[in-house]
């Protein structure tokens, strides 16, 4: 079978950096094929140039047998390419059929003729199980719609080739399992697919191939059936990973206690998590996380009590709930953890630049900031390691860490983490493991709001599930199981 993309020698720089180092790279009609590799391997950098977001310094691609050399998105659109990014690009304020028209809109007479757009997004969905209301606001939609969105805008412009970078990182196990459906639904169609994702179970239930990126270079291209979960980490690291050790816990006093909480879409609801222990707040996505999340940090008005270490936090706000020790890594790294524009030097002094050592009488202590930034950048393996870069530079593994490195390294008494290993690899995911490990063994409290079950099983001493914004229950994560709290996520209980 003769290959839809051939990708040959394919280089890209950034500065003194090579992102891309001479890949070679096949994709054939009708395969899905994995892209792996660490934080900052060039993933995204590749997929890019793929959909003409980028121009390679050197090498050529061709679609076909034809040299394909797109220049803009749009170049690639008409190539028959489509990409639903790791950052959603819709417009919040349009409808599900206004974003997918857009900047293709059928006219009719001097209007756009939305009724067209709307009569095939029927057809497409239909074909390719992703359903969603055309006339619904994007804004109004959750994650994994928004997502349909983007596969259906691609659809609706004829491609052939899907990208999907990380498609998964933001979907609840549900909403993946329906996206799996619909990557067969493509394939079967005799769509190729490129698919990126750090999750070793979701390569190989869905893909063909996979090719590996190490440092911006092609490791190697594996047939998925012939290969081991084991020796695709070892391709990615370099090295092979050990599994996180949790110790027994020794719990102490309750350093976070919340009592009969209540806002919109939460609570009431009430527990605690003491010194030395991880409470995992479990959950299908969308039943309050995002509303516990904001009323402990102090976004949104909430009634209740929540005490930190004995104290209320009342109406304090965000900046004096962090004095009072309470770090926050939140779900949304680009929206609430990071000033994208800013250097990552000042990304990581946000928490706390008003006071010392970070500024003195209100003199920011800039060589402070840079020692600090030096240090945490090479602690937490922030690639490049460069403290000057903005943090719109980074991919999204390495935005991450820093959010990480800024708040762990804080010390808080409480650190309420909402996601902590979306979107990292597994060397960094295990890094991170072992940082909240450490948080717990000082005696910490450490408040884990997550949608990944594995992640909460290695981590948690407690479980508490999360339905419709009231709490299911709380279980010893000794006594727990995958079934049990999988049915409490669904509101029965176990
Ligand atoms: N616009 C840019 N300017 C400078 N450097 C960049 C730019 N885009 C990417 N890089 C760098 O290129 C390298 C590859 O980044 P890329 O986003 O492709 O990684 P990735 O494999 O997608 O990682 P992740 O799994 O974290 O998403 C990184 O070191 C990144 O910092
Ligand atoms: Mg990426």
């Amino acid at each position: 079978m003769s290959a839809l993309l051939e990708v040959r020698q394919l280089t890209k720089r950034f500065g003194t950096l090579t992102a891309l180092d001479h890949v070679d790279f096949d994709l054939l009609p009708g395969e899905v094929h994995a892209l792996l590799g660490e934080n900052g391997a060039g993933k995204s950098t590749f997929m890019n140039l793929l959909y003409g977001l980028l121009r390679p310094d050197s090498g050529s691609v061709s679609l076909e047998g034809v040299s394909y050399q797109p220049a803009s998105p749009k170049d690639a659109v008409l190539a028959g390419v489509g990409m639903v990014h790791q950052h959603f690009m819709l417009i919040p304020a349009l409808t599900v059929a206004e974003n997918v028209a857009l900047g293709d809109e059928p006219r009719r007479g001097f209007g756009i003729d939305l009724g067209s757009v709307e009569k095939k997004l029927a057809e497409l969905a239909a074909e390719y199980h992703l359903e969603v209301n055309p006339r619904a606001k994007v804004a109004d939609l959750s994650v994994g719609l928004r997502q349909r969105v983007e596969i259906l805008k691609a659809f609706y412009r004829r491609a052939r080739l899907l990208i999907l970078d990380e498609p998964t990182a933001l979907l609840t196990p549900q909403e993946s399992q329906q996206l799996f459906r619909a990557v067969r639904a493509f394939q079967e169609r005799g769509i190729s697919v490129i698919f990126i994702s750090h999750k070793l179970d979701e390569v190989q239930a869905l893909s063909g191939r996979v090719t590996v990126l190490r440092r911006g270079q092609v490791v190697g291209t594996l047939t998925t059936d012939q290969t081991s979960p084991a020796e695709l980490a070892r391709l990615m690291v370099g090295r092979s990973l050990a599994p996180p050790v949790r110790p027994p816990s020794r719990p102490g006093p309750a350093l976070l206690e919340v009592r009969d909480l209540q806002a919109q879409g939460l609570g009431p609801l009430g527990f605690q998590v003491r010194a030395g222990e991880i409470l995992a707040v479990a959950g299908v996505e969308g039943n309050g996380q995002e509303a516990l999340i904001a009323a402990l940090a102090g976004w949104s008005r909430s009634q209740g009590e929540v005490l930190l270490d004995g104290r209320p936090l009342g109406r304090l706000g965000v900046r004096a709930r962090a004095e009072a020790g309470l770090g926050l890594v939140p779900s949304d790294r680009q929206e609430d953890g990071l000033v994208l524009p800013l250097p990552v030097r000042d990304n990581l002094a946000l928490r706390a630049y008003h006071r010392p050592p970070y500024s003195h009488s209100g003199v920011l202590d800039l060589p402070y900031w840079a020692t600090h930034a030096e240090t945490l950048v090479r602690e937490f393996d922030v690639r490049p390691p460069d403290r000057r870069a903005p943090a719109a530079a980074l991919s999204g593994g390495n935005q991450q860490k820093v959010v990480l490195a800024r708040e762990l390294a804080a010390s808080p008494k409480v650190l309420v983490v909402s996601q902590p290993t979306r979107g990292l690899d597994i060397g960094a995911s295990q890094f991170v493991y072992s940082k909240l490990l450490d948080l717990r063994a000082a005696g910490k409290a450490v408040l884990l709001v997550s949608l990944d079950l594995d992640e909460i099983f290695a981590l948690a001493d407690r479980i508490a599930v999360l339905y419709r914004g009231r709490l299911m229950g709380t279980v010893p994560s000794e006594s727990a199981t995958r079934e049990g709290i999988g049915l409490m996520m669904l509101g029965q209980e176990a």
